[in-house]
């Protein structure tokens, strides 16, 4: 497909006010998206775990407006207005306006509220970007002549990417492609699809623990790391390793291969890293407990002969990954040893789930 090919027909019916809402989870990349083009295309594919119970739940209430010139909108968190989440919102609106025909006819209200702790340093910008591109595409779906299931699916993926690269793969799980990769058929990079392969019983089930090492605002925002990969001196040879890296993961579910995932998946997470603190300018977002618990993890992973392993995304957090045999103790060797390096003791325990949901009024 084409992004003209997301360009609506004029639409059938017209409606003057209504409302939906649509819970959307967050999700862990295991290949990293980390460097893009124009109009968000990604420089690489990237594959991710669709979490469970990290989720945005937006209501988006919509009225006609007799002018048609601008945007209007409120954004509210919580029940509270929230005006700094404004600009992005607008931004949002313009990359998608030539897809969305309505989107200057009607007045919007944005009710959102996340399922995990406020501010927890958690990126709640895929939940939440793919949770309002749902909405949307439920009044586009109102406004149309029989839309197909697949169109509306790959529609909110190719407008949620518009919002935030990442939110892309949080429409559907419970494994995400997102970017062109030449063994993963249907994959495209414009929008996330479901991973079409086989995936050994190894990975029903993954348990994702997620560390919250700092809260705190990021110094450096995804969106200024993916622009550092301009020009940056191992652009080049990261985007062929993430394709490598796919390619070698699609041996590894079908293998069931655990302590292939686990060096895979942490080098990804370093990898990442490596590219932030080799960027000009380099940034570090690493926290000295983020070490602390990778090492508690290595160590505990020899001494127990376990397939625990950790992965990171923009930030200080760390994500705990580990099969769901091994729930009891690794659950217990978290609660021993690492919740002390978490900030006011906080975790978040999630696993691997299977995309956004509607919710009936
Ligand atoms: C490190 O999707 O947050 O989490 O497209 O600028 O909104 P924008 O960036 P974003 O980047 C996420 C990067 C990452 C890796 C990943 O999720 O693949």
């Amino acid at each position: 497909m084409s992004p003209d090919d997301f360009i609506p027909q004029p639409y059938s019916f017209s409606i003057d006010n209504g409302s939906f809402t649509w819970s959307s989870p967050s999700n862990i990349a295991l290949v990293k998206y980390w460097g893009k083009k124009d109009n968000q295309i990604p420089e690489n594919p990237s594959i991710s775990f669709t979490l469970d119970h990290c989720k945005t739940i937006t209501t988006l209430s919509f009225s006609k407006k007799t002018s048609t010139d601008d945007f209007s909108f409120e954004v509210l968190l919580d029940g509270e207005q929230k005006d700094d989440f404004k600009p992005k919102i607008k931004t949002f609106f313009k990359r998608i306006e030539n897809y969305l025909s309505f989107l200057k006819d009607y007045h919007f209200t944005i009710e959102t509220s996340n399922t995990f702790p406020h501010s927890s340093g958690i990126a709640s910008s895929a939940s939440g970007m793919s949770a309002l591109a749902l909405c949307l595409m439920s009044i586009e779906k109102e406004l149309s002549e029989g839309m197909s299931t697949d169109y509306f699916t790959k529609k909110a993926s190719f407008l949620a990417r518009l919002g935030s690269g990442s939110a892309c793969r949080s429409i559907e799980g419970d494994l995400i492609v997102w970017g062109a990769h030449e063994q993963i058929q249907g994959s495209s990079d414009l929008y996330g699809v479901k991973y079409p392969l086989k995936v050994h019983a190894n990975f029903k089930n993954f348990q994702d623990t997620i560390l919250l090492v700092d809260k705190g605002e990021k110094q450096v925002s995804s969106t200024v790391g993916h622009n550092l990969m301009h020009g940056h001196p191992f652009a080049k040879n990261r985007f062929n390793q993430a394709h490598a890296n796919l390619s070698k993961l699609t041996k590894i579910f079908e293998l069931g291969d655990l302590d292939a995932f686990v060096n895979l998946v942490e080098s990804e997470a370093l990898t990442l890293h490596a590219m932030m603190m080799t960027s000009m300018p380099y940034f570090i977002l690493m926290k000295p407990n983020t070490l602390e618990i990778i090492n508690k993890i290595w160590a505990y992973r020899i001494a127990n002969g376990s397939k625990v392993c950790f992965t990171l995304d923009a930030g200080a957090n760390v994500h705990v990954l580990y099969p769901e045999n091994e729930q009891e103790n690794v659950l217990k060797f978290i609660k021993n040893e690492l919740v002390a390096y978490c900030q006011n003791g906080q975790y978040i325990c999630d696993q691997i789930g299977f995309g956004a949901n509607q919710i009936q009024e």
